[in-house]
Order: structure tokens, then C-alpha cells, then sequence
């Protein structure tokens, strides 16, 4: 069974009705041809974008010349009440300072750190799943907002302040969608900016819950008594070059952003890669083999048994990237494929058509976790596979997710076995990340 994908829009329609498809779906809202094209032009009275999908332009703004592509102010001011000056929405000295300090706390040896904790929030889902039929989505999303509570804070996702927040952040991505794609459309400044009451006062609950957290660790921290977690790394991590350390409030920032980036967009790959898994039953079965193989306390070296599994959650990530589509903007005249692109034109980058591009791939709608292990799967997998973005302003926890990834994924199969629902096909849409228009249903059976 193919699995399910929008129905693009047709090719030709008014600029009215594209901006009203935008703002209920982006992914609906494109043409079929975009899986196609190497490059595509979208023009408004507002603005000029371009969807990249040429390798060559793709390692152009991501990797070659990542300074001359800045992420616009547009997408700050739309995330702003929540993320304030975050990592994943500043440029320049100020991004680059960020990345110094945060990086060293995701390295390969703190992901061996973290694993404990994110074994113990495995552990944790799976109790608090039962049989029957169950919307895998909101506990996708409950397990890795846990898996970060324990790794950054070193607290589980039934501590008093880890519910507010979530239950918070749940408020806020409620009144989100369509602040978000204001965020991404660049509309001119005199058009109403939608931070609705009902999202300002969720933004400012859950920084204040944050700000509480990140106070009492500045505390435990200069008292000696603090966890070895990743917040205590960050903040304790000097910037190399200035010997500067974040802040409270710049801390609150990084915090948000960890929370949003790190559990939204694992949680969408998780229950996609469930739905994968439950409609391709062989698939499934060789995941409940390899995880059967782990040990009851396993440690880093056990994910070397999750080949299979983390091929499926490769192919999940490239058939439902959670992140479908970036925007940059450029800041002198280039030239793209013979065309000139005069400085503030919106780039678009789209891991969603990218990986469904069907002169990069075959077999480009189908789940194939095996193509994982074939050569000719090699070029493709290099020039045209990007969940987590590319260049120095990758994913800060790419590494961090793909073993969250695995590990829940393995456990999950080993405890249940997971059934399609009839009727209940997922559709789908870009909200924050990529869900479905209606959640995931599936049913859940124990294995013996
Ligand atoms: C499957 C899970 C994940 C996916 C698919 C994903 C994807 C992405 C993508 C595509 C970007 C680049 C966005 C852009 O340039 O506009 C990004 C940035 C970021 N992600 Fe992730 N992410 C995931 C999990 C996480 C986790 C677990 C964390 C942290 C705990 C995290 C933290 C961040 C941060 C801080 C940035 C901003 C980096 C920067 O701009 O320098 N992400 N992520």
C-alpha cells in the first residue's frame, strides 16, 4: 500500500485562492509539478519565492555560502513571544555565539549520557499505553516531551512543572497554525500579524514555568548540587572564543526552542513511523525480532542491533520529514539556474518535495526502509535526504533524535503490536510539523 500523500492543488489558480490553500494546508496548497521541477518561481504582489529543488542550489545556501542566506526577520517576529532570541531564529555573531555554546552538549558522548534517560522515558510510554484503539499522535507527542524533561532537566513528564509545560505548549500549538504561516508567508508589514491573545498569554505561561526551571538549576549549580543533564552542560559551557555564558533569559530562549524543536517533530516521525509500520506488517515484524534481541537494561551499545529499525525511521523521516519546508532569504543578486533573484526574495527549501522528487528517487512515494541498505540508493541519500536540515545550521539534535528515534520505536514494537484502523487513513498537513488532518488511529495489541 502507497502511502498516503496530499492531493496537490491544480496547476494553475488565482493568488487569492493560493494564499487562502497556504493558510489551511502548505502541502495541499502546492502543484503536483514541484515533485518534479528542479526549480519553481512563485510570484505575488508581495513578494518573489523560489523552491529550490536542484542539489547544486540546495548546497549553495545550506553549505557553501549559509551567511548569505539568513533566515528571515519574518519568521522572528512570528515566533517570537514564545522563542524570544533562540538558536533557531537568530543570525549572524549572535546565532554563531549560540551554536558554540549548545553544541558541545550534543555531542556523541553526551547522547551516551542521555540514553538512560530516554530508555527510562521508553519504558514509560509503553506504561502508559493500553490496547484498543488509540490516537498515536498525543502519545507520541506526551512520550517525547517526557524524553526531554529527562534529558535536559532530569525530570519525568509527571512532574508538576514538566505538565504544566507541556499542557501549556499543547494550548499554544492549538492557536498556532496559522501564526505560523503568517510567519512563513512574508506579507508586508501592514498586514494584521495574528499573535492572538489566547497565543501571547500561552507564550508567556510557558516562559515563565521555564524561567522558574532555569532559576532554581542556576541555583543547584552554584550550590554544587545540580544533575549532570544537558542543562547543567549548556550552562555551564563558556563560549570558546568570548568565555561568555548564556544568561537566564537567553537560557529561557534555548529552553523554548528544545522544547518546541526537540518534541513536536520527533513525536510527528514517531506516530508516521507507526502508521508505516502497522500498515506493512513484514516490516513490523522484523523490527519486533531485532528489538526482541535487547537486553532488558540496554545500554548505547545495544542501538547497534536497530539496523532495521532505524532504517525504518530513516524512510519515515524522508516520506514525512516533520519539518517539510524551510524558508531563507537572500541578501545580494544571484543567479539560479539562469535567473536572476534580486536580494529579499524568499528561498524555499522543501525536505517534503525533495525526498519525493521523482527524478532523485525511486520509487519515490513507496516506504522502502530497505533502500537504506542498497547502493544505489547512495547518491540520493546524499543529495536529496535532509529531515535535518544541512550545513553548519543543522539540526542541533539530529544525532540526539535519531537514537530517541530508534530506541522508542524498537520498544514500542517489542510491547505492542500496532493494526491500521479501517477507514481511518491519515491525511497529511503542515501545522508546526507535519501531522495528520484528524491524528493517527491505530490498535494496539500486546505481544506475548
Ligand atoms: C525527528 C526529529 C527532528 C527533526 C526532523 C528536526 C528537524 C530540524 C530542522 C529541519 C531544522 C532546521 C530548521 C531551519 O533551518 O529552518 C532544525 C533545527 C533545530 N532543531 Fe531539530 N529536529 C528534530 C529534533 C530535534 C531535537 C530532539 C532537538 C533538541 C533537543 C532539536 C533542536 C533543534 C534546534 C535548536 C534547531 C535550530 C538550529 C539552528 O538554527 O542553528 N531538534 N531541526
Amino acid at each position: 500500500m502507497t502511502p498516503p500523500k496530499p492531493i496537490p492543488r491544480p496547476d494553475r489558480v488565482s493568488l487569492w485562492r493560493y494564499l487562502r490553500l497556504f493558510r489551511q494546508d502548505i502541502l495541499s496548497a502546492q502543484p503536483a509539478r514541484l515533485y518534479r521541477a528542479w526549480m519553481a518561481e512563485f510570484r505575488t504582489p508581495f513578494f518573489r519565492s523560489y523552491m529550490c529543488n536542484d542539489p547544486a542550489l540546495i548546497d549553495l545556501v545550506l553549505k557553501a555560502r549559509p551567511d548569505d542566506f539568513p533566515k528571515s526577520d519574518r519568521i522572528r517576529e512570528g515566533l517570537n513571544p514564545l522563542l524570544g532570541n533562540s538558536v533557531f531564529v537568530t543570525n549572524g555573531e549572535v546565532w554563531k555565539r549560540q551554536r558554540r555554546i549548545i553544541d558541545p552538549a550534543f555531542e556523541g558522548g553526551r547522547l551516551r549520557e542521555s540514553f538512560p534517560a530516554m530508555w527510562d522515558a521508553a519504558l514509560a510510554a509503553t506504561a502508559r499505553l493500553r490496547t484498543g484503539e488509540v490516537e498515536v499522535e498525543e502519545e507520541m507527542s506526551h512520550a517525547a516531551a517526557d524524553v526531554i524533561f529527562r534529558t535536559l532537566f532530569s525530570i519525568p513528564i509527571e512532574h508538576q512543572t514538566a505538565q504544566a509545560v507541556f499542557h501549556e505548549f499543547r494550548a499554544y500549538q492549538r492557536t498556532q497554525p496559522i501564526l505560523n504561516l503568517a510567519a512563513f508567508l512574508p506579507l508586508p508589514r501592514w498586514f494584521p500579524r495574528l499573535h492572538r491573545r489566547a497565543t501571547l498569554r500561552s507564550a508567556e505561561k510557558i516562559r515563565a514555568l521555564i524561567t522558574q526551571m532555569t532559576e532554581s538549576r542556576a541555583a543547584e549549580i552554584a550550590s554544587g548540587r545540580a544533575p549532570d543533564d544537558l542543562a547543567t552542560k549548556i550552562m555551564q559551557t563558556a563560549d570558546p572564543q568570548t568565555g561568555q555564558r548564556f544568561d537566564t533569559q537567553e537560557m529561557v530562549d534555548q529552553v523554548a526552542i528544545f522544547f518546541l524543536a526537540g518534541h513536536e517533530t520527533s513525536a510527528s516521525a514517531l506516530a508516521w513511523a507507526l502508521y508505516l509500520l502497522a500498515t506493512h506488517p513484514e516490516a513490523q515484524a522484523r523490527v519486533a525480532a531485532e528489538a526482541a534481541t535487547l537486553p532488558d537494561h540496554p545500554d548505547f551499545a545495544a542501538l547497534s542491533r536497530l539496523k532495521f529499525t532505524r532504517d525504518v525511521f530513516r524512510e519515515t523521516l524522508r516520506l514525512y520529514p516533520p519539518v517539510p519546508m524551510m524558508v531563507r532569504e537572500n541578501t545580494w543578486p544571484e543567479t539560479f539556474r539562469d535567473r536572476p533573484i534580486t536580494p529579499g526574495a524568499q528561498i524555499v527549501l522543501s525536505p517534503w518535495h525533495l525526498h519525493r522528487h521523482e527524478r532523485l528517487w525511486t520509487n519515490p512515494d513507496g516506504f522502502d526502509p530497505d533502500r537504506w541498505t542498497r547502493e544505489d540508493n547512495k547518491t540520493s541519500a546524499r543529495d536529496a535526504y535532509m529531515p535535518f536540515s544541512a550545513g553548519p545550521r543543522v539540526c542541533t539534535g539530529a544525532g540526539f533524535a535519531m537514537v530517541e528515534g530508534t530506541l522508542l520505536l524498537a520498544h514500542l514494537i517489542r510491547t505492542y503490536q500496532f493494526t491500521p484502523v479501517e477507514n481511518a487513513i491519515p491525511v497529511p498537513v503542515a501545522h508546526l510539523t507535519v501531522r495528520a488532518a484528524n491524528g493517527i488511529r491505530l490498535r494496539l495489541t500486546k505481544r506475548s
